[in-house]
């Protein structure tokens, strides 16, 4: 799925930079600079949610950039509470006038919300909607094997990719692997376990290895994602972290260290919030 020039193909066709900005926390006035800032720098893909009450920046920057629209990937996603088919089909369209976008890149529904049984329907939703031209690629977030295979078997659909919490203290591999067999895209969340959930960033080994190197522990992350086979949306505010993290490939990590970093996966206790897919009920 990696091809040339640092970019993924999905299983639709459509093609991803090989890391994109992650928003949760960017709001306001304030937000739209920092959106702003980051599309200068390079970025082509924005990660948003309904939930992150930032939807409505994401579209101003993107109008602001006076980039053509085509170069640039919106991805966001829909809200447990709106899995019924009906909801979820209504719930897009008001989501495009929030941004004031014609059509989104990428759609996931966040959580599969396991116990109401329902995202089925949503993905029904998110299949039709796509048909009609709102959505350019259909993808999950949090999704366990057996979730995918339910909405496989139910439309014949296969969802582009699956965006999951992923770092060295959970790296999730299991997942990775199970996406990749289904031929779907692992994305991850949390690249750096949001920077004060842990303190991966300083981890001894990731210093140690950037040393190495001779780059930031951010951009070993990234590329440990990256020779993996996943697409990353680092979340970042500041200008240099946003453009150390765009030039975050362009070397090699030897199998050694791939594997040093591995090690470092602390299991369900590396989770940065116990978010269990299979319990995690997202509300709102
Ligand atoms: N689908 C889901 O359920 C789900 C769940 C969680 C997150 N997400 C998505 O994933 C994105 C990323 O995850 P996240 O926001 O939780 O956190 P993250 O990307 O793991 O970490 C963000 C933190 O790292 C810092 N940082 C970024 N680049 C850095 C660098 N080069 N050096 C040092 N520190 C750096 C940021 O500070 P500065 O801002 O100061 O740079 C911020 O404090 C989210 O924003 C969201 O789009 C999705």
């Amino acid at each position: 799925m990696i091809i040339d020039n640092n970019h993924f193909v999905l299983n639709d066709g459509s093609v991803l930079p090989y890391v994109g900005l992650g928003t949760i926390g960017i709001k306001g006035d304030q937000g739209t600079f920092e959106i702003l800032n980051a599309l200068n720098s390079g970025y082509r893909l924005i990660d948003t949610s309904t939930n992150y009450d930032n939807e409505g920046i994401v579209g101003e920057a993107v109008r602001r950039s006076r980039l053509p629209r085509e170069e640039i990937l919106v991805s966001t996603k829909l809200p447990g509470s709106y899995h019924a088919y009906d909801q979820a089909f209504l719930f897009i369209q008001e989501s495009l006038r929030r941004t004031g976008l014609k059509y989104f890149d990428k759609y996931l529904i966040h959580w599969p919300n396991p116990k109401d049984g329902k995202y089925a329907e949503a993905w029904k939703a998110l299949v039709d909607a796509q048909k009609q031209g709102l959505i350019r690629t259909i993808g999950v977030s949090n999704f366990e094997p057996e979730h995918l295979d339910r909405i496989i078997a139910e439309t014949g659909v296969t969802p582009a990719t699956n965006q999951v919490e992923r770092h060295p203290y959970f790296n999730n591999n299991r997942l990775v692997e199970a996406d990749k067999k289904r031929g779907i895209l692992t994305e991850s969340w949390s690249p750096f376990g949001r920077g004060y959930l842990n303190d991966v960033l300083d981890n001894a080994t990731i210093k140690e290895i950037a040393e190495k190197y001779g780059r930031t522990p951010a951009q070993i992350i990234l590329n440990w994602n990256y020779q993996a086979g996943v697409f990353t949306i680092p979340k970042s505010s500041d200008p240099t972290h946003q453009k150390e993290n765009i030039d975050s490939t362009g070397f090699e990590l030897a199998r050694e260290d791939i594997e040093r970093i591995d090690a470092l996966d602390k299991g369900e206790d590396g989770r940065v919030e116990g978010q269990d897919p299979n319990e995690y009920h997202e509300y709102v």
